[in-house]
């Protein structure tokens, strides 16, 4: 089966911008909950915003799979052989029920392994980040390029913590030994938008783990076409994967942090009494 990236990214385009917009037209009903977490929500206009832009991915693109966040359909039935959009329709969920502007809705194709175009629209930032397999990595059509950072120490970090906020698990290790090397680490609240800052070259990399293949799909190939490059470290079951993305420079270094925590929180004290001396 032959698939045109560029054609799938216009279609991609079209259902992030119709999706995205809904969204923030619809923003005084950002309290409307169909569930509600100890420390995540599940908002009506998630589940709208999905099918705005299911319905243009089906009408443009008809017989393709979907895979979305608030998705009901089956993909485990669905041809192999068939391209599978993977949508998230508001990453960035806790930010948009507070009104927070880093938020995104994010849309990907993938035909097997290999992802041929992906979108991330950001409304109330007015950007539009967009990729395909085969082309530049643009924000507003302006290219974009990852930082030249080449060390842990120097590097801005992207991350979450896992949703369950059991600071027993190791995501907590984690974020303690990264920002113990770190220059900084943040937290901002998108897995789509923190990698398109990646690729920016405003971030140096995003690492998390518990997060879905829908939170990253698009951004990734973003990251990658912007010269950066991508991992999964892990499956930690219920797709819920270890992943991490940076500008290449400080790959292996970050890996070795989060593979390792423990080792390198105890590097906190060399480090501190090396500054001293
Ligand atoms: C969440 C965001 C957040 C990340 C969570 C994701 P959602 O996506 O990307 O930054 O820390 O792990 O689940 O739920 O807002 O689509």
């Amino acid at each position: 089966m032959t698939i045109n990236p560029q054609a799938c990214l216009e279609i991609a385009v079209a259902a992030a911008r119709a999706a995205g917009g809904h969204a923030r037209e619809q923003r005084h009903r950002r309290g409307e909950a169909n569930q509600r977490l100890a420390h995540d929500v599940k908002l009506a206009l998630d589940v709208e915003c999905q099918s705005i832009a299911e319905e243009i991915l089906r009408s443009r693109a008809p017989g393709y799979a979907i895979l979305g966040e608030e998705s009901t359909g089956d993909t485990k039935t669905a041809d192999p052989d068939l391209p599978l959009w993977i949508i998230d329709p508001i990453d960035g969920t806790v930010n948009f029920s507070h009104g927070l502007p880093f938020w995104c809705c994010s849309i990907g194709i993938r035909l097997g392994a290999c992802t041929l175009a992906g979108a991330v629209y950001a409304p109330d930032m007015n950007a539009l980040y967009t990729a395909t397999a085969d082309g530049p990595a643009l924000c507003n059509g302006a290219p974009l390029r990852v930082s030249s950072i080449a060390a842990v120490s120097e590097a801005l970090i992207m991350t979450g913590l896992d949703k369950q906020m059991d600071p027993r698990r190791p995501s907590f290790e984690v974020f303690r030994a990264i920002s113990v090397q770190a220059q900084k680490t943040r937290i901002a609240g998108s897995a789509a938008l923190d990698l398109c800052l990646v690729a920016s070259g405003q971030a140096d990399a995003y690492f998390e783990s518990g997060i879905y293949v829908w939170d990253i799909a698009a951004a990734a190939l973003i990251v990658e076409r912007a010269g950066g490059r991508t991992g999964l470290l892990g499956e930690l079951g219920d797709g819920r994967l270890r992943f991490l993305a940076s500008n290449g420079l400080i790959h292996d270094a970050l890996r070795e942090i989060i593979v390792k925590p423990s080792q390198n929180t105890q590097a906190e004290g060399f480090q501190t009494e090396r500054k001293q001396h």
